[in-house]
């Protein structure tokens, strides 16, 4: 990869006065009752770019997108609560557009004094921002790089996505990486030349299907692959385990064998599972043994021979990369699985990276401590598809 521009270089031009439009991935998950942030780690991940464009009296104007809003404003997903919690963090206002591109946005973009801070209306509010078609992203493109004498890229959670915001901006405005995206992209490179061994990969979440690229990838390059979550059922119905009424992608079960088969005893499955009656908190479960689920049951965690099966090898790793939660883990009965990998993550003399919304939200979620990882990624599907070796748009963007 050729050496990226930061943020560094761009405040040894001098940004006083000057607007500066800052990409940032402030999609944080929302209350659905209340509206309220529930977990505001993506906003505290942008304050160092933030904090240090204000203190150099920067002009900063902030857009994100949140959630998934089809190309119009849907105030489900406004940004306003977020210019709010912002505001807070950063201790001065945050003047806040009610549009993204409009006349709001204009003005408010006009009016801010040296060091202030502005944040746009949600980006995919506006069909161009998402849109396949390169001269309809460019329009938009045009509309946003006009905020702006200069771009900081410090969204890592989006640097995947070809969206206008991303991938068309930094080609009309001079660019930089911001401090969460160049530490982002450093400790993930760790991961994919030469990690120190043994590197133990656990993956979880719902889907084979999301991870099997991921899989691919690494399964040459890990020693040890630990999977859990949802999607351990699949792999054990390949296994010819029946699975009870577990998550189950019955069009991927061939391709689990075919895994299994091709992984020379490095991929771990569960032996142990927590089963329940019903998704719910309140629902009447029991461990059982992977072969013994029954069949009007379906499982919502790994159980603690799986766990304690898990943390021995965590024990012995040197790198460890965790993507997804072992079980559901919102629900109490079933949080035991993710909270014991956590925390044998931290146990472990290893540099440990988590990576993704999710895992993320979780390890706040059971109140561990942060501090005990290496690295808490903000990018669930960015640092997945980093690890597959993929182009990220976002930051090719930045290399041109
Ligand atoms: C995320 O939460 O994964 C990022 O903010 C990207 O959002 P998206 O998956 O909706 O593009
Ligand atoms: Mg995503």
């Amino acid at each position: 990869m050729s050496a990226l521009r930061t943020l560094d270089d761009l405040l040894a031009e001098g940004v006083s006065g000057r607007r500066v439009l800052v990409r940032a991935d402030l999609n944080v998950p929302l209350d659905k009752q209340s509206g309220a942030i529930t977990d505001d780690g993506r906003i505290r991940a942008v304050l160092p770019t933030l904090g240090a464009l204000v203190e150099a009296g920067a002009k900063v104007v902030v857009c994100s997108h949140l959630g998934r809003p089809k190309g119009a404003p849907d105030p489900q997903f406004s940004l306003s609560p977020v210019a709010g919690r912002l505001g807070e963090l950063l201790g001065a206002p945050v003047h806040f557009a009610t549009d993204t591109v409009g006349d709001s946005a204009r003005s408010t973009v006009a009016d801010l004094a040296d060091g202030q801070v502005a944040l746009l209306e949600n980006l995919r509010f506006n069909a161009g921002e998402t849109s396949k078609d390169e001269a309809e992203r460019g329009v938009f493109a045009d509309q946003l790089a006009a905020f702006g004498d200069a771009y900081v890229d410090d969204a890592f959670g989006a640097v995947h996505r070809k969206h206008a915001s991303v991938y068309d901006v930094p080609a009309r405005l001079p660019h930089v990486a911001g401090r969460l995206v160049l530490r982002e992209v450093e400790v993930l490179s760790k991961l994919t030349s030469e990690p120190e061994r043994p590197y133990v990969v656990v993956l979880g979440g719902s889907k084979v299907s999301d991870k099997l690229a991921v899989i691919e990838a690494l399964l040459p390059t890990v020693d040890r692959l630990l999977i859990g979550g949802g999607m351990c059922f699949t792999f054990l119905k390949a296994q010819g385990l029946e699975v009870g009424t577990s998550l189950l992608e019955k069009d991927m079960v061939e391709t689990c064998r075919n895994l299994l088969e091709r992984a020379d005893g490095k991929i771990l499955l569960p032996v142990d599972v927590v089963v329940a009656d019903a998704f719910a908190p309140d629902a009447a479960h029991d461990t059982v043994r992977v072969d013994g689920i029954p069949s009007h049951r379906l499982g919502l965690d790994i159980g603690p021979e799986t766990v304690a099966g898990f943390a021995a090898a965590l024990s012995q790793a040197k790198t460890i990369f965790w993507n997804g939660p072992m079980g559901v883990f919102e629900m109490a009965a079933f949080a035991a699985g993710t909270r014991g990998i956590a925390e044998a993550i931290t146990k472990a003399d290893a540099f440990s990276v988590v990576g993704g919304g999710d895992s993320a939200a979780a390890v706040r979620a059971l109140g561990l401590d942060e501090s005990s990882f290496g690295h808490i990624s903000t990018g669930g599907g960015a640092s997945l598809e980093y690890l597959e070796g993929k182009t990220l748009p976002g930051i090719a963007a930045l290399e041109n």
